[in-house]
This record gives C-alpha cells, sequence and structure tokens, in this order.
C-alpha cells in the first residue's frame, strides 16, 4: 500500500560494496550526495571513469576530495561525464573559455538564491557541471541541491500518473537573467528573444542512463504548464516548485577551499545560499553535455553578443 512516509525513504539503497570496485562512495543522504575520495593529479584508468559515471547515476551529485586542479585538469574531470560544453553564460577564464568564472564579494553580491537546474529554456540543457570553488567564505556560501528522482518518488501514484501526461514550458525570460541581459544592452535582449524562444519539456522525465523519473519543473524557469487551465497551471506549479524543497530531498553542503562537486542537471537542481556577503566566494565551473546530444549546449552569451560586456546587475540569476 502507498505510504507517503515510505516513499520519502529509499526501498533498495544502492548496494556500494557489490557495485563498486574502484571508488568508494559515501551517500550523504540515502542514495543520494555522495562524497568520493580521489586523487586527481594522475589520468585515471577506464574502470574509474565508469565508476564515476555509474556514481553520479546512483548519487546524482557527487564530492570529491578537495584539491588544486590546473585548468586542463578540471576539463579532463568534466570530459569522464559527457562532451565539454562552450559553457553557458558566466565570464571565462581568459586562457580556458571553456572554464566560467564566478565571483561574488562586497560589490558583486550572490544572485543565484533560487532553486533550478541550469538552462532548462534550451531544447537540449546541458547535462551536467564540474565545479570547483577556488575562495570561500569563512562560514556561509553553502550550495543546496534537491533530489528530483527522490521528489517523485514521494508523490502519490495517482499524481504521478496525472503529471507523467504532461509538458511545461520553460523561458529565460521570466528568470532574473532577462534584468542581465537588458543591462548588457537593448541588442543583446533582443537577440535573446529572437533566439532563445520558449521551449516545452515533459514534467516528468525518464533519466536516460538511470532510468529513474525526474520531476522536470523549477520555479526559475519553468512558465506553465501547457494545454491546462491557466489557474490549474499556477496551482500545480505552485505546489510542485514548493513539494520539491522537503528537507527529505535536500542536501547542502558545506564547501572547503579547492572543493569539487559534479551534478547531474537532469536529476537534481540547485541553490546557491547567498547568506556570506559581504565576503568573497568564487567558483569555477566547467559544463558537460549529454553523450552523443544533437544539440550541443553553445557558448549562450556569445551568440546573443553579451560577452566581454561587463553587465551593472551582478549576474542577474
Ligand atoms: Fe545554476
Amino acid at each position: 500500500m502507498y505510504h507517503y512516509k515510505h516513499a520519502k525513504s529509499v526501498v533498495e539503497p544502492v548496494p556500494i560494496e557489490q557495485r563498486y570496485r574502484h571508488i568508494r562512495p559515501r551517500p550523504q543522504m540515502p542514495d543520494f550526495a555522495a562524497e568520493v575520495d580521489i586523487d586527481l593529479s594522475r589520468p585515471l584508468d577506464e574502470p574509474v571513469r565508469e565508476e564515476l559515471r555509474q556514481a553520479l547515476r546512483d548519487f546524482e551529485v557527487l564530492f570529491l576530495t578537495p584539491q588544486e586542479l590546473t585548468p586542463e585538469q578540471h576539463l579532463e574531470l568534466a570530459s569522464v561525464f559527457g562532451p565539454v560544453a562552450q559553457g553557458a553564460y558566466f565570464p571565462r577564464k581568459d586562457s580556458h573559455p571553456q572554464i566560467e568564472v564566478l565571483a561574488n564579494d562586497a560589490r558583486r553580491p550572490a544572485s543565484v538564491d533560487h532553486w533550478h537546474s541550469d538552462l532548462t529554456w534550451l531544447e537540449e540543457p546541458p547535462a551536467g557541471v564540474a565545479i570547483q570553488l577556488v575562495e570561500i567564505p569563512a562560514n556561509g556560501g553553502n550550495t543546496a541541491w534537491a533530489s528530483m528522482s527522490k521528489a517523485f518518488a514521494a508523490l502519490s501514484p495517482g499524481l504521478q500518473e496525472y503529471l507523467r501526461g504532461l509538458r511545461a514550458t520553460h523561458t529565460w525570460e521570466i528568470s532574473q537573467w532577462r534584468n542581465y541581459l537588458a543591462n548588457l544592452g537593448e541588442e543583446v535582449l533582443l537577440n535573446s528573444i529572437r533566439r532563445f524562444k520558449p521551449v516545452s519539456h515533459p514534467v516528468v522525465q525518464k533519466h536516460p542512463q538511470s532510468g529513474k523519473e525526474i520531476l522536470y519543473v523549477n520555479e526559475t524557469f519553468t512558465r506553465n504548464i501547457d494545454d491546462v487551465p491557466p489557474q490549474e497551471s499556477r496551482e500545480i506549479l505552485r505546489f510542485l516548485c514548493e513539494w520539491l524543497k522537503q528537507p527529505e530531498f535536500v542536501h547542502s553542503h558545506r564547501w572547503q577551499r579547492n572543493g569539487i562537486a559534479i551534478w547531474d542537471n537532469l536529476a537534481t537542481q540547485h541553490y546557491a545560499l547567498a547568506d556570506y556577503w559581504p565576503h568573497s566566494r568564487v567558483n569555477q565551473r566547467v559544463t558537460f553535455n549529454a553523450q552523443g546530444s544533437r544539440a550541443p549546449v553553445a557558448n549562450t552569451l556569445a551568440e546573443v553578443g553579451g560577452l566581454g560586456v561587463e553587465s551593472r546587475v551582478a549576474y542577474g540569476y
């Protein structure tokens, strides 16, 4: 019989000893958010690379041993999980433009304190991100991840079935990204409207690698449920976007300097806590695409003429 308290637990947790021979993931929650000890100063063998991919499928976000990474090592790490993308929308490291640098300090307050997964307004959003925190505040500045497989599994069977039949429209235009682009200039905003139109995605997606069902709406980019009355769309979205924030689905990660995380951008949403102003926090991130994706994520900011232009709005998104 369905019982929602049971549905919030994991019925058959991943048997780590049987599945892993080369790494030993330590999940921080049942089947979610695993720490992995690994030395990235040497090339990784293929069996280790395959187990890292397995761990990302099983645990959705991984935290690797904090260590110095050269830009080449960072790119190499991301490439374990999928073809490296040209980045998305943040400023770039001059020497390695596939590495985005997101720096926050007294002058540039943090602004990604809202739940989302990256670029869901593209037809094919990126598969994930490999991020390193090269500068952290003394306290605070956590990143929280929420498991969208857990959030979906805990819904009642009747609601799950209803949601499986729905699609939803995603667009950057309802996010703070619009404000950011507007500050880059009217032409950049108009180019963006022309180039990145709203897209429709299923509300429930089957993860192509893990097979898990994923709840796929977020409060930052999901504008409406398609083909239902507006009031139903609004209330269902409001319910789902509150539902997915339950502590049973969320791991809040406290960073160490040079800490590294890999997240699955389909299976999770994330939220960067903005509680450390006026202190500094700097992260470097490399985005990777799905294996064999048809339309790999390009440099969205360059496509609309916004790369290299400084916005007065601190990333705005
Ligand atoms: Fe993000």
